[in-house]
Order: C-alpha cells, then sequence, then structure tokens
C-alpha cells in the first residue's frame, strides 16, 4: 500500500482523512513520522499554505506527503476569514474563539451564504500536484452539535438541515470540502 505523510498537527484532519483513504493509502502522522514542531503557514492563498506545509515534510524526510489548506469563505464579509480562518480571531486563537468573532460579524445581517474550500497539494519525487474541494452553504446563528471541529457547529452544507457538528463523519466526510478533496487525490491514487 502507498505510504503518505500527512502534514498536518490537527488530529481530527489526520481521523477524517485517514477514514476517507482506508485500504488505499497508509496515512502517516507527523508524530509517527517522528516529526515535531509547528507548520510555517504564511502564504496568502490556500494553494500557497497547502506547498509550503508539505514542502516542510518533504524537506526533512524525501517522503511522499501531502498537506491541506483551508479556508471558510462568507459572502457578506467578502470572501472572510479566507486563507486567515485558523488565525481569525488572532494568533493562537481558539475554535470557539473565531467562531464568536464571525457570529458577531454576521450580526444581523441576512445573506449567510458561505462555502468551504480545501486545497490539498501532494508532493511525489518533490513535484507538486493540487486537488480541490468545495461545499457551499450557510452560516448559523447559534452553534449546533458537538462532533467535528473548527466551524463545523455553526455551518450548514445546502441541501441538509443539520450542521456538520450534528453529523456522523462519514456523512461529513462525503460531502465536505476536505472529503470531496481526498476523493480526488484518492482517484488520482488509483489510476497510477
Ligand atoms: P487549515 O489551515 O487547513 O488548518 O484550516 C484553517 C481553519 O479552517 C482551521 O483552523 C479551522 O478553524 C477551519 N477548518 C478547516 N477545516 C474545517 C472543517 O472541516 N470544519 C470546520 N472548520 C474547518
Amino acid at each position: 500500500m502507498k505510504r503518505l505523510i500527512f502534514a498536518t498537527n490537527n488530529k481530527h484532519k489526520v481521523q477524517e482523512v485517514r477514514a476517507a483513504l482506508q485500504g488505499h493509502v497508509e496515512v502517516v502522522s507527523l508524530a509517527e513520522a517522528g516529526l515535531a514542531g509547528e507548520i510555517p503557514e504564511t502564504a496568502d492563498t490556500l494553494q500557497g499554505n497547502a506547498l509550503q506545509k508539505a514542502q516542510w515534510v518533504w524537506e526533512r524526510t524525501h517522503t511522499d506527503c501531502f498537506a491541506d489548506d483551508t479556508g471558510l469563505e462568507v459572502e457578506a464579509l467578502g470572501g472572510a476569514p479566507g486563507v486567515y480562518s485558523a488565525r481569525y480571531a488572532g494568533e493562537h486563537c481558539s475554535f470557539d474563539d473565531n467562531i464568536n468573532k464571525l457570529l458577531a460579524a454576521l450580526n444581523g445581517k441576512t445573506n449567510r451564504k458561505a462555502d468551504f474550500r480545501t486545497v490539498i497539494c501532494l508532493i511525489e519525487n518533490n513535484k507538486p500536484r493540487y486537488f480541490e474541494g468545495r461545499v457551499d452553504g450557510q452560516i448559523l446563528t447559534e452553534r449546533h452539535g458537538a462532533e467535528g471541529f473548527g466551524y463545523d457547529p455553526i455551518f450548514m452544507p445546502d441541501r441538509f438541515a443539520v450542521s456538520f457538528a450534528e453529523m456522523p463523519l462519514e456523512v461529513k466526510n462525503s460531502i465536505s470540502h476536505r472529503g470531496l478533496a481526498v476523493a480526488k487525490l484518492k482517484e488520482y491514487l488509483e489510476a497510477k
């Protein structure tokens, strides 16, 4: 089975992506690969950050690897927080701080349209390749559900009546930004 290091320190992401690639790819976490430390993400695009994170692993291991970068793009806020979604409420802020800031920014607004977009950068033999996934939905006015992470409790995907945080992981994976990007990665790896 192909072995790929996943350049993330986010345990939820490892769990999601491992479930999606089960039986096809052995997903190795940074800890399992013996890597520690904060991975820089200072680019101003999702693609740039995904490349930067995957390159960080490649430079240290020369092993095939991938990274993802995700942004929540809110229409009424001109696409913010976008590439800055992780630190929307400031450096070292929590998921809760980000949700509170977003709910306050949308207070009283009727347009609650948003999308999640993920770009995955796969590096094989030092060559980058990109896979993108997107899901459209709405920002809720309050938190719903306890599953998932990040903005999940306030994001309701189109054609569903529940938030990402109210869905079993398999359901979120089948429609989510990262799930769709991972499906493209899987399709590419299977076709080789
Ligand atoms: P990252 O840079 O890919 O880690 O993503 C940036 C931020 O987007 C994260 O810190 C989370 O707050 C948020 N995010 C990424 N993926 C998801 C998701 O699947 N659900 C909810 N929030 C997410």
